[in-house]
């Protein structure tokens, strides 16, 4: 077992403050694969931005905590070596049970989130209350969720069908009952391939700025999440479907529209899809193209330089990047 120090991050609770004052919002990136994360460590140094790694209950699962661990260690010491001060956290995404995210904290994570947003108001209130009070004697950071997303996330794990608004009215007992450290809220984003519907004249929907705007002054400086705000570049989907592959084309949370929520407050925001399908096509490409490959470095290389140039455009979305 280690402690989340050990593996050079540190919680989210300075991350939050900062990322508010300065009208930011601190960058939360899956990983799946060694390149996925190497391309998220080389974006982050290169903007020198804090960053959230997001591991899903799934990802232990698949990589076993030793690898996990020596993966995250490695991307910290190459923020060491170089001198730099960047904060890294490594943070348990969708944590459904109180069980997983003892598991988290057992393991090192700095941050854990604990998801009863599918549960009734109380029992929501009750889950969270228990799992701040066990990680917080460990200094472990918590976000909690209030307000169902729709779409499905890694493995299926997060399956709402319907959104469901969070009611900003509910807020300020939620965060004062649990205690919690910060709140994914439902404002229209939505996790996974199921993302927005265009208006009948072609259009976008904002995203629901006047319930993020009641939330925040019912908690002022309270820190906000967003989650599901993958983009889903047109390019990325035609090229999936060039190769082989069948997804529908659906329409992302436009990057603006992500800016303006981080300018106005929110302190975190989740990104998975994007990078997943952006590597994915590149793969089907490629070997496409190749068609006599023997050895996955034929894709992998050129899969960590392609994530790198994503991270690097979220970084700027997000505003993160270390401002002298
Ligand atoms: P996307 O599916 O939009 O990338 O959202 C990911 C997410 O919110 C992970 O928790």
């Amino acid at each position: 077992m280690y402690h989340y120090s050990e593996l050079g991050q540190v919680n989210t609770r300075e991350m939050f403050k900062k990322a508010y004052d300065e009208g930011y919002a601190v960058p939360a990136f899956n990983f799946v694969s060694i390149e996925q994360f190497n391309g998220i460590m080389d974006a982050v140094i290169e903007k020198r931005s804090p960053v959230i790694l997001l591991a899903s209950p799934n990802l232990h699962k698949q990589l076993g905590y030793e690898m996990l661990a020596r993966i995250v260690q490695s991307g910290t010491d190459r923020i060491r070596n170089q001198g730099l001060d960047i904060p890294v956290a490594l943070h348990l995404d969708h944590g459904m049970t109180f069980a997983q995210c003892v598991d988290a904290v057992e393991f090192g994570f700095s941050s854990i989130m604990i998801d009863g947003s599918a549960l009734p108001f109380k029992d929501n209130v009750a889950l969270t209350k228990k799992t701040v009070e066990y990680a917080h004697r460990h200094g472990v950071t918590v976000e909690a969720e209030l307000g169902v997303l729709s779409g499905a996330e890694e493995g299926g794990d997060v399956g709402h069908h319907e959104s469901l608004y969070t009611d900003p009215g509910m807020v300020e007992e939620f965060a004062k009952e649990t205690g919690c450290d910060s709140l994914a809220i439902s404002i229209g984003t939505c996790h996974g391939l199921v993302k927005i519907k265009a208006n009948p004249d072609g259009t976008l929907p904002e995203l629901r700025y006047d319930i993020l705007e009641d939330v925040m002054r019912r908690v002022p400086g309270f820190p906000i999440v967003l989650h599901g705000a993958s983009t889903i570049e047109p390019r990325f989907v035609d090229m999936i479907n060039a190769y082989g592959g069948h997804i529908e084309a659906v329409a992302g949370i436009p990057e603006e529209q992500v800016t303006k929520a981080a300018r106005m407050g929110v302190c975190k925001v989740n990104i998975a899809t994007d990078g997943w399908i952006s590597a994915l096509a590149n793969t089907r490409k490629i070997l496409a193209e190749n068609p006599g490959a023997i050895d996955s470095r034929v894709f992998t290389l050129k899969n960590r330089g392609l994530l790198k140039e994503i991270y690097l455009h979220k970084i700027d979305v997000m505003g993160s990047a270390y401002k002298a």
